[in-house]
């Protein structure tokens, strides 16, 4: 990795929240399947994120020189009977893709997930999506296939896969 990245946990999410819409805002205008379709407008990107934290949510950011280019989200099954965190939204700003932060996100999220002691991750992505690379080779094992679940830009429906992995 060329670049000093830092990746952080996010509490309070007011002072984040322009520069969190901003990424929102470019990764969807590069086509991606995170839950939204461009246009996103600032202000919706910008509601989205002023009501992201929960006690179920966890959120970490990437930050190169002070700059956030990523995130990535753990939702948090806070059930008693349940081993479980969702891992969602992950997201790279496309300037700063294919070196190895979107790994680095993964890795670290699963750190996160493990210091609540849950061991099941569990996430899905679009079918013909790079991430099902990225996700095999972290070790998620695909489970299966959801069609019609994601919509394109071009508004075209697409399969999901479902992945899941144990952390000992
Ligand atoms: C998916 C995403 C987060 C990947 O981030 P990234 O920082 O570029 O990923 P990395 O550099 O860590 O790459 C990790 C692996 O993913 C795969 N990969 C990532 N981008 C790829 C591409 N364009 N083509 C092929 N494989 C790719 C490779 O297997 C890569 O491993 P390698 O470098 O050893 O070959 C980024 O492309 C993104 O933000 N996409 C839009 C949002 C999205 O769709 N998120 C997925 C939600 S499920």
């Amino acid at each position: 990795m060329a670049e000093d990245v830092t990746v952080e946990e996010i509490t309070f999410i007011e002072e984040y929240v322009d520069e969190l819409a901003a990424l929102l805002i470019e990764v969807e205008e590069v086509g991606s399947s995170i839950g939204f379709l461009p246009s996103l407008g600032l202000s919706d990107a910008r509601h989205y994120w002023m009501n992201i934290l929960g006690p179920e949510v966890i959120l970490l950011v990437a930050t190169i020189n002070e700059s956030i280019i990523g995130s990535v989200q753990l939702y948090i099954n806070q059930k008693q009977n349940r081993d479980q965190v969702e891992i969602a939204k992950l997201m790279i700003h496309p300037n700063y893709r294919q070196k190895g932060f979107g790994r680095l996100l993964m890795q670290k999220a699963a750190l996160r997930a493990k210091q609540d002691a849950k061991s099941l991750l569990f996430l899905n992505t679009r079918a013909g999506d790079p991430t099902n690379q990225l996700y095999t080779s972290l070790g998620y094992i695909q489970v299966g296939r959801i069609p019609n679940y994601i919509m394109s830009i071009d508004r075209v429906l697409h399969a999901t896969f479902v992945y899941y992995k144990i952390e000992r």
